[in-house]
């Protein structure tokens, strides 16, 4: 019997470049990430869960002050309120099961979990993931994935399920490198951009059309 090697140029394994620029600028794109199939049929189930209704307003969790003296209500509408102003894409959290895209898709990410615990060392520990639906004019201000009440989250993940992206149609996710510097990055189809999410400012741009996407974060216990 003879022992087969681990195949380095497996699909799933992320190029050294893709890791250096990583560790390098705090960001990395792979213009396809995922094969035009997988995309396909991950694009046609978040519109079918928009289409059906199923997606909920997300929220950014920033919770209201506790000193504020309103009701439980009220405090909610405050909630939504600014929460609204914050950002106004709909979101549906994958759970493992929900179809055979997905389950691939999750997959995919695990092997990336993996591959950044064996070069970086980074102890990540699990993958949560949604798809996100931006319809015409919507936009996420800006901001940081870490929040206050959660500092699990590590690494982000945002990947584009939009083909033939114009640059006149708007939606770049602008990265704000620094106080001066800033990069708008197109959400076409297949492509995967990575951050750090403690660090990253950023903010998503309104568009003219729909703008389908999976975010996810690979965190820390
Ligand atoms: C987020 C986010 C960026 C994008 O969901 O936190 O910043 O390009 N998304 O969709
Ligand atoms: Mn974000």
């Amino acid at each position: 019997m003879s022992i087969v090697p681990a195949d380095d140029d497996s699909p799933s394994t992320m190029p050294a470049g893709f890791i250096n620029h990583l560790v390098e600028y705090g960001w990395a794109r792979q213009a396809i990430f995922l094969d035009a199939d997988l995309t396909l049929a991950l694009a046609a189930e978040c519109q079918g869960l928009n289409d059906q209704q199923l997606l909920r307003i997300a929220k950014t969790g920033r919770a209201t002050k506790s000193d504020m003296h309103v009701s439980p209500q009220a405090k909610i509408q405050i909630q939504t309120k600014i929460e609204a102003q914050l950002r106004s894409d709909q979101i549906s959290w994958l759970s493992a099961g929900q179809s055979p895209a997905c389950d691939q898709y999750l997959l995919r990410m695990e092997s990336l979990r993996q591959q950044l615990n064996r070069d970086l060392f980074l102890n990540l520990d699990d993958y949560e993931s949604h798809f996100a639906f931006y319809a015409p004019g919507a936009f996420y201000a800006q901001h940081k994935d870490r929040f206050q009440d959660d500092d699990r989250r590590t690494i982000s993940v945002v990947i584009y399920l939009n083909r033939d992206w114009q640059t006149e149609q708007g939606g770049a996710l602008r990265l704000h490198l620094s106080d001066s510097e800033s990069l708008d990055i197109a959400p076409e189809a297949s492509s995967m951009i990575l951050f750090l999410s403690a660090t990253m400012l950023h903010e998503v741009l309104p568009a003219t059309r729909d703008r389908l996407s999976l975010a996810g974060w690979f965190r820390r216990r």
